[in-house]
């Protein structure tokens, strides 16, 4: 999507807003600004409880779709409440296991124990990791800042050795990314391909363009090729079509991966057409960070943002799939 200038510029404000742990915390305890923004929060939000994530995924699942489950949050600075977050996911997964839900869950490093010490996210993630071995559940590791990509993709491969449901996410938008996808690639865990959310110098990254387009196509075709588990993940309907047209999408490896609240539509037109689709859903109170990017990314749901806060009945879309 390529945005005019005005666009870029909210958008490039509303990612710095995102990173700034002061704004954060203050809307997290203001009672009048946390109920307000959770109104347009909804829209890409499940709710703030497990059972919020796992209704919906039952639904979505019942419907023909795989689905990616989130308990949300990121840079959790304190080592107990990286622990509670590391108990969550355990507990998220018995949930799982429990209802022989073998799909997949999601998670940010940083979430349990990276922005500590990355020997401490790397022990976290084991226990996660063994724990979802034992039900069959993938584990996706998200991609954070560029300043966290070595230590992300270090844990990474020292986890995915030892198990390989475990899978991460490349940002094509950095330039890094086509040296190490030829990396990656040698490791058994699914990738999931990005275009990458956040705001980065343009020494490092590129922005939306037809050549970051390129990029993507490439990535994926490589990793086609090379028969390797890839997860596609855009809203990006011109994109989705070229590879669609490359026959990329009935790949019995390859599977389309969206956000929840953005493109029902085009998703279940792709379901429809028997391609392995997934839903990518979160749950959690930690939705900020993930409200910025999703409205930065397409200024047009500040508009949508204004309208759910005053009647947020118009907000959550799990009908419309
Ligand atoms: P692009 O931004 O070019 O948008 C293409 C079109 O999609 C737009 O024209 C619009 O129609 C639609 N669209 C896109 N975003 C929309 C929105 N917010 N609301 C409404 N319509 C929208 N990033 C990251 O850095 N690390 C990560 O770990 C992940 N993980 C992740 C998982 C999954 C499953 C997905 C789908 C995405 C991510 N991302 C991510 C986010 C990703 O990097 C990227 O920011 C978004 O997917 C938006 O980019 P698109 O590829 O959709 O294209």
């Amino acid at each position: 999507m390529l945005m005019n200038n005005a666009e870029v510029q909210v958008a490039q404000a509303l990612k710095s807003i995102a990173r700034n742990q002061h704004i954060k915390s203050y809307i997290q305890q203001s009672s009048e600004l946390y109920p307000l923004l959770w109104k347009a929060a909804k829209r890409f939000v499940t709710g703030e409880k497990k059972q919020d994530g796992i209704e919906t995924a039952n639904e979505l699942i019942s419907k023909g779709y795989f689905i990616s489950l989130e308990y949300i949050g990121e840079n959790t600075a304190a080592f107990e409440d990286c622990i509670k977050a590391k108990d969550e996911f355990l507990n998220l997964i018995e949930k799982m296991g429990s209802m022989s839900m073998n799909q997949t869950v999601s998670l940010d490093l940083s979430h349990i124990g990276l922005s500590v010490n990355p020997d401490m996210a790397y022990i976290h993630l084991l226990e996660i990791a063994e724990k979802a071995n034992q039900y069959g559940i993938t584990l996706m590791i998200s991609m954070e800042e560029s300043s966290k990509t070595n230590e992300i993709l270090d844990v990474y491969k020292k986890a995915t050795k030892q198990y390989p449901n475990v899978g991460i996410t490349l940002q094509a938008h950095l330039y890094r990314s086509s040296d190490d996808i030829k990396e990656l690639i040698h490791y058994p865990g699914r990738i999931r391909v990005v275009k990458g959310a956040y705001q980065e110098p343009a020494e490092i990254a590129m922005s939306r363009t037809k050549e970051l387009n390129n990029r993507y196509l490439q990535f994926v075709e490589q990793l086609v090729e090379a028969n390797h588990p890839v997860s596609i993940a855009t809203h990006d309907e011109n994109l989705i079509q070229e590879m669609e047209q490359r026959q990329f999408l009935n790949h019995p490896n390859v599977e389309i991966e969206m956000l929840f609240g953005i493109r029902p539509d085009l998703i279940k037109e792709l379901k429809n057409k028997e391609y392995n689709c997934k839903v990518y859903l979160t749950y959690g109170k930690e939705w900020y960070l993930y409200l910025c990017h999703r409205i930065a990314e397409y200024p047009e749901n500040l508009y949508r943002a204004v309208t759910d806060m005053i009647d947020p009945s118009l907000a959550g879309e799990s009908s419309s799939y």
